[in-house]
């Protein structure tokens, strides 16, 4: 086995020898880059992407430039995706609470800013507290928010589409302490 092996071997050595001797020199060297560079980048790129976008996202439903989400109970929005229609001038975001908790322990708004400024936007509006719908006063990173509700109340905000066309990504999420780890969600113009 080991002899057949190396002589196997040493012909495809030589084989390949007499190959790169007779090609052109030009022709190696600009065959094999392109094929390891260009391989592994749209091999691994769709492969991973496509896959988690699908099975994560719960898109919103939108119809007269206007949609109904809900927070409920257990600390979560039923979505996590609104596709603002371009042609749309003002944009309608109502929020419904389908759980019983109050305002002061399970409370839900949506506020949008961009994806950069939703952390430090929801950790500033934490000293506002409850009676601010947990909003620091004059927050302009604010791009738009409905108030805070508790179980089986509603809210709505309607802004204008402008305002999230450029610059973005931007996050809708609620400002409740602690909820914008898991309540949030993309909110995008197309
Ligand atoms: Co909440």
């Amino acid at each position: 086995m080991n002899i057949r092996l190396t002589m196997l071997t040493a012909a495809c050595a030589l084989a390949l020898a007499g190959c790169a001797d007779k090609s052109a020199p030009t022709a190696e060297p600009e065959a094999a880059p392109p094929a390891t560079e260009t391989a592994p980048a749209p091999a691994e790129a769709p492969a991973a992407a496509t896959p988690e976008v699908a099975a994560d996202v719960k898109a919103a439903v939108v119809a007269d430039c206007s949609t109904e989400i809900q927070g409920n109970d257990a600390m979560q929005f039923n979505v996590n995706s609104i596709t603002v229609p371009a042609s749309c001038t003002d944009f309608t975001i109502k929020l419904t609470h389908s759980g019983t908790m109050p305002v002061a322990a399970m409370g839900h708004n949506v506020v949008i800013t961009t994806q950069a400024d939703m952390a430090t936007v929801a950790a500033d509006g934490i000293p506002a507290g409850v009676a601010s719908d947990y909003i620091k006063a004059g927050d302009t990173r604010v791009i738009a928010h409905t108030k805070l509700i508790g179980g089986g109340e509603n809210a709505s905000v309607t802004f204008p589409v402008a305002k999230i066309k450029d610059g973005g990504p931007y996050e809708f999420f609620c400002s409740f302490p602690g909820h914008s780890a898991v309540m949030k969600g993309t909110i995008a113009v197309l």
